[in-house]
């Protein structure tokens, strides 16, 4: 599999594992069903993965479609809508498709794209098709609200060679457990961020040696004022840009970069 591809599909494909790991990662959740409670009307999320904020947002009484590249993220997501009243799942539309192109025929005036899911656009030709999609689906008055992280040099010049975040912890769906680490390489020109995920098991019942699972992350960094001027480049503006979700001014050192735009009218 091409690199580029590996590092958008791979994090991914383990969607009970996904949802495992980020079960504790509510305040984004609490910002966008608040955005959707302000804004009205149907929401659009791009790149939804498996609902971890879907599914809230159809409970919270919204129409909202979902679109994703990933089939395992969007089973999921369909698994736990499918744990929904009827009158609450019919509400989710779930669509498979790459958010650089695709076609819904239609205009949402609310459209989200949460948790780095943009941090999958690697080139300017990518983040040109992205913005073109969104301002063809967003109505006039709209909003588009995202967030990605807020490039931390140091972390990105960590050590390669060495593995960070040592964890253990049990899978969710299999009960076999783990040692998590994490190491990356920062390529300073393409800004891309070639994140790996080792997941080493502790039990080894054969004697043979562990077959550690390496899974690969490929996220592109947006620089603050780089990401302002793109948002501003490709037809929006911005309503307001924060460096957490519960409205924290945005500063050097903020995790993230929480953004609402709003169409500029010109691109
Ligand atoms: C970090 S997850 C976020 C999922 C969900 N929004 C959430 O907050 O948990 C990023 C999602 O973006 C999707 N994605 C990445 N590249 C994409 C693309 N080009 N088109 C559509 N979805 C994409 C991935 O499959 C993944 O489900």
């Amino acid at each position: 599999m091409e690199r580029l591809q590996r590092g958008t599909v791979e994090h991914y494909e383990d969607a009970a594992l996904y949802d495992h790991e980020y079960r504790r990662r509510r305040a984004d959740v609490n910002f966008y069903r608040t955005q959707a409670r302000r804004v009205g009307g149907e929401v659009l999320e791009l790149g939804a993965g498996t609902g971890r904020l879907l599914v809230p947002l159809v409970r919270d009484g919204h129409v909202v479609a979902g679109l994703d590249l990933s089939q395992p993220m969007l089973r999921r997501c369909t698994e736990r809508l499918r744990r929904l009243k009827p009158q609450v799942r019919t509400r989710a539309r779930l669509v498979r498709g790459d958010f650089r192109q695709f076609t819904l025929g239609r205009r949402f005036p609310l459209i989200v794209c949460p948790f780095n899911a943009m941090m999958h656009l690697y080139t300017r030709e990518d983040l040109a098709r992205f913005f073109a999609c969104v301002r063809q689906h967003l109505t006039a008055e709209g909003e588009f609200a995202f967030d990605v992280l807020n490039p931390d040099l140091g972390w990105l010049m960590r050590d390669p060679t060495k593995r960070w975040a040592r964890t253990r912890f049990t899978h969710p769906a299999t009960g076999k457990a783990y040692y998590y680490s994490t190491n990356h390489i920062y390529d300073p020109v393409t800004q891309i961020a070639w994140i790996r995920l080792f997941y080493e098991p502790v039990e080894n019942p054969s004697g043979r040696i562990p077959r550690t699972q390496v899974v690969h992350l490929a996220h592109r960094q947006l620089f603050p004022e780089e990401l302002a001027a793109l948002v501003e480049h490709h037809g929006f503006v911005v309503v307001s840009r924060h460096g957490g979700f519960s409205g924290e001014p945005f500063a050097g050192d903020s995790d993230s970069q929480v953004y609402r735009c709003r169409m500029s009218g010109d691109v």
